[in-house]
């Protein structure tokens, strides 16, 4: 086999990183869908825009958020919850599209776990030194759905740990277009995001955006 054609078929096959039991990294899976995820992601900024929430702590986290779908996550000093209006204008979240809904379910069957549906979408969005701590997602009710987390944007370290906040995290480069999948035995793993280096995207300019998809119900 030539390089150029060894390169070429290496472009169309998906590149699987297993992470830990239940957790898989599927890289460029959401690559052919980027130009309609961008586009549906601005409709719902403009109804719902970004804001930098207080955890009940009451420090102002340095990533932006908002949420599709029918219910959001909400932090402010009451705690860390699902609401199903948006607290900055007591609307109902923008309903999540067809397009987020059947990425998140593909990525999810891929990664084993079938009849994956999400009624929550929460939309972080990363500028330069933006992070986000280690912690489990536990606010849902049931554990048995996994996570769906696609990322476009800027290159971002996301660190996955274990069940206890001292096992120390693995570090994956997440790039545009790659979609992790965690549920199973890791469902409750501790993960995080490093600060967020600088740069320019061609596509999506300087920052990083994180659809994390998520069965809160
Ligand atoms: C999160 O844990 O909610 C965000 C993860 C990420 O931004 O990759
Ligand atoms: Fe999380």
């Amino acid at each position: 086999m030539t390089a150029d054609l060894f390169e070429s078929a290496v472009d169309v096959l998906p590149s699987r990183e297993a992470m830990a039991e239940g957790a898989l990294l599927l890289r460029g899976f959401a690559r052919p869908v980027e130009v309609g995820v961008l586009a549906a992601l601005h409709a719902i900024e403009a109804e719902a825009p970004f804001r930098r929430m207080f955890t009940p702590g009451g420090h102002q986290m340095s990533v932006a958020m908002t949420n599709c779908g029918e219910m959001g996550w909400v932090t402010d000093r009451r705690g860390y919850r699902y609401d199903g209006a948006d607290p900055e204008t007591a609307k109902p979240w923008p309903a999540m599209p067809a397009l987020f809904r059947e990425l998140a379910e593909r990525a999810a069957r891929e990664a084993g776990f079938s009849g994956f549906a999400p009624d929550a979408c929460l939309i972080n969005r990363y500028e330069p030194g933006a992070r986000m701590s280690l912690h489990q997602d536990r606010d849902e009710k049931d554990f048995s759905s996994p996570i769906v987390s696609v990322s476009l944007g800027l290159p971002a370290i996301f660190l996955f740990g274990g069940m206890k906040r001292t096992d120390k995290p693995q570090r994956y480069r997440l790039e545009h277009g790659d979609v992790v999948v965690w549920g199973g035995l890791s469902r409750l793993f501790f993960h995080g995001v490093a600060p967020l280096a600088d740069g320019e995207h061609a596509v999506v300019g300087r920052k990083r955006i994180n659809l994390t998809f998520r069965r809160a119900r």
